[in-house]
């Protein structure tokens, strides 16, 4: 533990690109500030260094996530399980990521005009999720359960097909995102918020593409059979 207080923000940053949003979560500067130690930045800031430390020790990649057999959940299960742990992951990291690729933008979009696209694809993403995760939580998920709980509720089936259409449409801006970032690959020039930014984007993608998984090929599937 008091190895990591030693150590420079920005060392620890570039050695693993995934705490950058530890040190985003307390405002400590990992970009143009991070040469100081974390013990020195946390007392320059007035945060328990202790708390920092725990968080980066608790960092972990969601690459490190059980094969779980959703296929064998009940649909009330599953969705509960897409509420807490999909829906969740992404209200917690839209503003993190839009934030990023904002800065970005600003800062490097002259040079790399894609930053820009990048910046407005996202903040398109970002409400046309909040606006679909609504649909789900306040319409879809509470049918859904009621159907599993009494089989002669009948589902509606224009909100499914609809919240089909928003799954490609989000789809499709991800997917490009994806392409203008070269597969998420930083140029060598990038400063950290840059490669937090791609890294953080990666991370959403992958959580997007499990989350639309569950949803497009488990849950309704299974909703449609009940
Ligand atoms: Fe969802
Ligand atoms: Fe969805």
């Amino acid at each position: 533990m008091s190895e990591l207080k030693d150590r420079t923000i920005a060392e620890i940053v570039s050695d693993d690109i995934s705490t950058a949003s530890v040190f985003k979560k307390y405002k400590l500067d990992f970009c143009c500030g991070g040469g100081k130690t974390v013990e020195n930045a946390c007392k320059n800031a007035n945060i328990n260094v202790d708390d920092v430390v725990d968080d980066l020790l608790n960092n972990k990649s969601k690459k490190d996530a059980p094969n779980l057999n959703f296929k064998d959940w009940s649909a009330e299960f599953l969705a509960d399980y897409i509420v807490y742990v999909h829906h969740t992951y992404v209200k917690q990291n839209l503003d993190v990521i839009s934030e990023f690729a904002e800065k970005v933008a600003n800062v490097h979009g002259q040079h790399e005009p894609r930053t820009i696209e990048i910046a407005s694809l996202f903040s398109n993403i970002s409400s046309e999720l909040t606006s679909h995760m609504g649909k789900e939580e306040g319409i879809l998920f509470p049918a859904i359960k009621a159907k599993a709980d009494n089989h002669n509720f009948e589902l509606d089936v224009k909100t499914m097909s609809l919240i089909e259409d928003e799954h490609e449409e989000v789809g499709e801006m991800i997917k490009k995102i994806q392409e203008l970032s070269d597969n998420f690959t930083t140029p060598e020039w990038a400063c950290n918020t840059f490669k937090a930014l791609y890294f953080k984007l990666e991370e959403f993608t992958n959580d997007l593409y499990q989350h639309i998984h569950l949803e497009n090929n488990i849950l309704f599937p299974k909703v449609k059979n009940l």
